[in-house]
Formats: C-alpha cells, structure tokens, sequence
C-alpha cells in the first residue's frame, strides 16, 4: 500500500512545488506565503486559476478582509453534498468551504483557527481525503462529497469508533483542534487501517494542539486501529 501522505504534511516540505499541486486538485488552494516556498504571488494566482477574482489588497488585509469584500460578490446558488445529503446554498466566488460550513450550514463542528492553511482546526473530508475547508473555495466542490465532523456519527447517534477511541484515551484538553485531529485520524484509517505510530503522527501533522495533547491523540489513533 502507498504511504499515505496528507496535505498537511506535504505543505511542510521546504521545496515543494505549489503550482504543481495546485494543477493536481482543483479544490486546493496553495497556502499563504508564511509557508517556505509559497509568495503572496502563487495564493492570488491559486485562487485565480480557480475562476475567482480576489484583489490582492484585500488579501493582504487577510482573510477576514477577504470575507467583507465577498460580502459585495454576486453569490451564486450551488448544490454542494455534505454528510451525505444535498444542501442548496448561495455562495459567493471567494467563498471557503469552512465559512458555507459554519455561517450558511450551521455546521459549527468544524472549527476556525488560523483561518489560512496552518493549524488544520478546519479539517473536513473531501471525497475522503483531508483538506482545509479555510483554504478550499466552496464553489469548486460540485460534484464532490464534504464529510464534517458532524457526519461520522452512525444514524442512531452512535459516535463513530475513532471518536470513542478519542473519548476512551481522554485525548482533548480544550477541544477546539479536535474535530480536526478525528478528521485526519479517519483519513487515515480508511487508507491504512493499521498504521505504525510514526505513520499516525505522520498524518496528523498538520493539525496543530495548543494545549500539547498530541501523545492523547496518537494513543487514540492507536486504540482506534487496534480496536477496529
Ligand atoms: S483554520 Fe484552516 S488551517 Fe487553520
Ligand atoms: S486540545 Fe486544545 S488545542 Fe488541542
């Protein structure tokens, strides 16, 4: 099997190629210039390459910026599938899937850290693979299956098993970059169901804990594994 190699983690080699992985998923959006190798430069030209106009003025103001201008964009009414079900929502060009999520779905499960592809707080599944919701445009996603922190459980309530394995290991301490760590860590498992503990912390890389609880959540990773 392949080693399985999340976005996250290939965002903090120092060389890599942006462009060439933006050519390769459509949905992503290469990070922002704090990242070695990216430019304020290659982001405008990501979002561009994408079918969005975004001013640079207003991304140097940041992402926050970037909202209050989409506030005057002509939104557009798309069909997007999140957690198995059809949603109908107007969005707007440069609108992220982490925004449709929270502010137009009430899907607040995912939550917002960094808000431009560093902290991995925002994590969802697109067609299964992890990505950034703060750094994917919601636009582009037709056609593609979203799952949220909020589609894992079973339709009884039943939590999914990587979340019980993360509530048997006591893994959060605040909790804010939990459903993010679960999203990578069901990621993961649906590609390697038995991974080695350097894999597992190979794949949650990109998901930053300020309260240091990355042992907890590597320990219920592999209780996850292990019990499934
Ligand atoms: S909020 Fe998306 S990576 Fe931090
Ligand atoms: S548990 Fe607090 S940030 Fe991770």
């Amino acid at each position: 099997m392949d080693r399985f190699v999340p976005p996250d983690a290939r965002i903090l080699d120092a060389d890599v190629d942006f462009q060439a992985l933006a050519a390769q998923d459509p949905v992503w959006v290469p990070p922002p210039p704090c990242h070695p190798g990216a430019s304020r430069r290659d982001f405008i030209k990501g979002v561009i390459a994408s079918g969005t106009a975004v001013s640079a003025l207003s991304y140097t103001m940041g992402g926050r910026s970037a909202r209050a201008q989409s506030a005057a964009a002509p939104e557009r009414l798309i069909a997007i599938n999140v957690n198995g079900q059809v949603r109908r929502t107007d969005v707007t060009p440069n609108e992220t899937l982490a925004m449709t999520l929270r502010y137009k779905l009430g899907l607040t499960g995912t939550k917002l850290g960094c808000d431009r592809g560093e902290c991995g707080a925002c994590t969802v599944l697109i067609d299964d693979v992890p990505h950034h919701s703060c750094s994917t445009l919601t636009h582009a996603l037709r056609g593609r299956k979203v799952t949220t922190i909020e589609g894992l459980e079973a339709p009884n309530g039943e939590l999914h098993p990587v979340q019980k394995a993360f509530v048997e290991e006591l893994a959060p301490q605040c909790g804010f970059c939990t459903p993010g760590q679960i999203m990578s860590s069901v990621a993961l498992l649906k590609v390697n169901p038995k991974p080695t503990r350097d894999e597992a912390r190979l794949a949650l890389s990109g998901n930053l804990c300020r309260c240091g609880a990355y042992d907890h959540y590597l320990n219920a990773v592999m209780r996850a594994a292990r019990e499934a």
